[in-house]
């Protein structure tokens, strides 16, 4: 088998994300798909189980019709064929980022393009401290945002339920964490001469998917805030055990001190972006930015009360989904990330750091029963 000149995309991690990336981009985008499986015996399943086909159901749409897309070239570390990777999709969750990059770094360099979609941060101090170490092979990286919900199949491992579709913001990530900062100019330079931004935003793939291309500046706006957000609700719903809207108006309390505390340490980390708003506003070629009135404690708290409490009441977190099924949980890269920025700066953190805890015993705790319950 052969691939035409279409632009090739390799996806790291086909699970509910990376799926729905996939069928839609093949509806969609004018490009070729190959999904990289964590194992030859995981690519045999797709192949034989699932026909190579993967689909995805939207729910959200009037008789939630069902897309089919069938990925024939689908590879996996040991059948991989040694080509260069151009654009390099990764949707496994942040804990699984390092390993399942390993295999493919021979074939991925400075012409690569890559793009993390996945919530949380500090995804990308690891790719610049343990894997992409040589300066000179970094990859041009991208952070996408997402807002769609999407969750595997009870029967099928290979279909995926769409539940909703906000957006998915996408900007270049800068490897110099102090180089925050990107004009208009430079988003139109990637949005015209990379092959990845191009494909992202081209129609009708990005009216579909609601894609956003932006400055990093802006993307980090809305990832901060949706960071924190995540921070206060999710180890705490996971950890309760309970759907959104079982505390609404209860824990105030709680996400003043997450959204106190991550505020403090994210400053200092992202001391450029804080600045950013009295430095650019209304500069020409710069996007103004109202960022004190969005990410400070009083308003984070009044709207994870009503976003996520009262809004999506009947919601229940990923987090506390993933310990319902003893899976492993993002918690390093949500206040376990905060946790370690506390730990650079000397600076308190110990609401998110027991919040860490508590998680952590709850998915303990559930592992253990079930395993008693087992034998
Ligand atoms: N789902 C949502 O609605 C949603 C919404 C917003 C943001 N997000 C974020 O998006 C990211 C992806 O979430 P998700 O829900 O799509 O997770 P997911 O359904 O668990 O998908 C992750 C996929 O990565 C694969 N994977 C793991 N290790 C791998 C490896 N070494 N090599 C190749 N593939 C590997 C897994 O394969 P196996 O099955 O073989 O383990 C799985 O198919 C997360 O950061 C999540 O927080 C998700």
């Amino acid at each position: 088998m052969t691939l035409d000149d279409k632009p090739v995309v390799h996806i790291v991690g086909l699970g509910s994300i990376g799926a729905l990336l996939a069928v839609d981009l093949l509806r969609f985008a004018h490009c070729s798909v190959v999904p990289l499986f964590r194992s030859k015996k995981r690519l045999e399943q797709f192949q034989k189980e699932a026909k190579s086909t993967v689909g995805v159901r939207k729910l959200f749409l009037e008789n939630s019709p069902l897309f089919e897309q069938e990925l024939q070239l689908g590879s996996s570390p040991e059948t991989f064929n040694g080509t260069h990777i151009n654009n390099l999709v990764v949707t496994t969750k942040t804990y699984q980022t390092k390993d399942s990059l390993q295999p493919y770094l021979p074939y991925i360099d400075n012409n690569t393009n890559l793009i993390l979609i996945q919530n949380g941060l500090g995804v990308s101090d690891v790719l610049r401290n343990e894997v992409f170490t040589d300066i000179e092979k970094r990859p041009n990286l991208f952070q996408g945002v997402i807002a769609h919900g999407c969750f595997q199949d009870k029967d099928q491992i290979f279909r995926f339920n769409h539940t909703g579709a906000v957006d998915l913001k996408v900007a270049r990530l800068p490897w110099d964490p102090e180089q925050i900062v990107q004009s208009y100019d430079s988003l139109s330079a990637d949005v015209q001469e990379n092959q990845l931004a191009r494909l992202l935003t081209s129609q009708p793939f990005s009216k579909e998917f609601c894609v956003k291309f932006m400055t990093y500046q802006e993307l980090l706006l809305g990832q901060l805030y949706k960071f924190i957000i995540n921070a206060c609700m999710n180890g705490l719903a996971a950890t309760l055990d309970c759907e959104n809207g079982e505390i609404a108006g209860r824990a105030s309390g709680v996400f003043k001190l997450i959204s106190e505390e991550s505020l403090q340490v994210l400053k200092i980390e992202y001391e450029p972006f804080f600045n950013y708003e009295k430095r650019y506003s209304n500069m020409p070629n710069y996007p103004s930015l109202a960022i004190s009135s969005v990410l400070n404690t009083a308003k984070l708290v009044e709207d994870v009360e009503y976003i996520a409490c009262v809004l999506n009441a009947k919601s229940s977190c990923s987090m506390r989904q993933d310990i319902l099924y003893l899976r492993d949980i993002e918690i390093d890269y949500i206040n376990g990330y905060i946790v370690n920025l506390g730990e650079k700066y000397h600076i308190g953190t110990n609401a998110n750091k027991m919040l860490k805890e508590m998680v952590n015993l709850k998915l303990h705790i559930s592992r253990s029963r079930a395993a008693t319950k087992g034998k």
